[in-house]
C-alpha cells in the first residue's frame, strides 16, 4: 500500500498551526529591541498574513502568497546579517517550542534560510 507523502505544512498541522507560529514569532521579534524599529511603521496584522501565506508557500502547503517580492520589500532598510541571524534566532525557538520533532524544525529553518540572501542581499556594506 502506497501513500503519498504529507508535505511539511500538513506534518505540523496546516493553517491554524502557522497561524499560531507567526503570531508567536511576531510577538518575539517586536519584543527584541535591536528589530523592534524596523517594524515601527508596519500594519502588523497586514504583516502576519503575508508571513503566514509566505511561511505556507515555502513549507509546501498552497501557493498563494500575495504580498510583494521579498527582495524588493527588504531592499533599502538596513538589514544586516546581524538583524537577519537575530530574526532567525526567535524563528528557531518559535518553531522549537511549538514543535519538538527535531526533523521538521531543521527543515522549516532551512526552507526559510533560502530566501536570507533576498533580504540582505541589498544592503550595502554588510560582509560579516
Ligand atoms: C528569511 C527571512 C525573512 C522572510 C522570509 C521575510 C518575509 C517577509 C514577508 C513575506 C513580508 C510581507 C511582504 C508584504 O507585505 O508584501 C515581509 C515584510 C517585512 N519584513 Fe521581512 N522577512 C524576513 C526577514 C526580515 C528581517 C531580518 C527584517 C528586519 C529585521 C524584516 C523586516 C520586514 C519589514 C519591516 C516588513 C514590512 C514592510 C512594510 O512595512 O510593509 N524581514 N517580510
Amino acid at each position: 500500500m502506497s501513500t503519498t507523502p504529507k508535505s511539511l505544512y500538513d506534518q505540523i498541522g496546516g493553517e491554524e498551526a502557522i497561524g499560531k507560529l507567526v503570531d508567536k514569532f511576531y510577538d518575539r521579534v517586536l519584543d527584541d529591541p535591536e528589530l523592534e524599529p524596523f517594524f515601527q511603521y508596519t500594519p502588523m496584522e497586514k504583516l502576519r498574513a503575508m508571513q503566514m501565506q509566505f511561511f505556507a508557500a515555502a513549507l509546501g502547503g498552497p501557493e498563494n502568497y500575495s504580498g510583494q517580492p521579498i527582495h524588493y520589500v527588504h531592499q533599502g532598510r538596513g538589514i544586516t546579517s546581524r538583524h537577519l541571524t537575530r530574526f532567525m534566532g526567535h524563528l528557531l525557538v518559535t518553531i522549537q517550542d511549538a514543535h519538538p520533532n527535531a526533523k521538521e524544525v531543521d527543515e522549516m529553518i532551512e526552507r526559510i534560510s533560502m530566501y536570507a540572501d533576498s533580504i540582505i542581499g541589498g544592503t550595502p556594506g554588510d560582509s560579516e
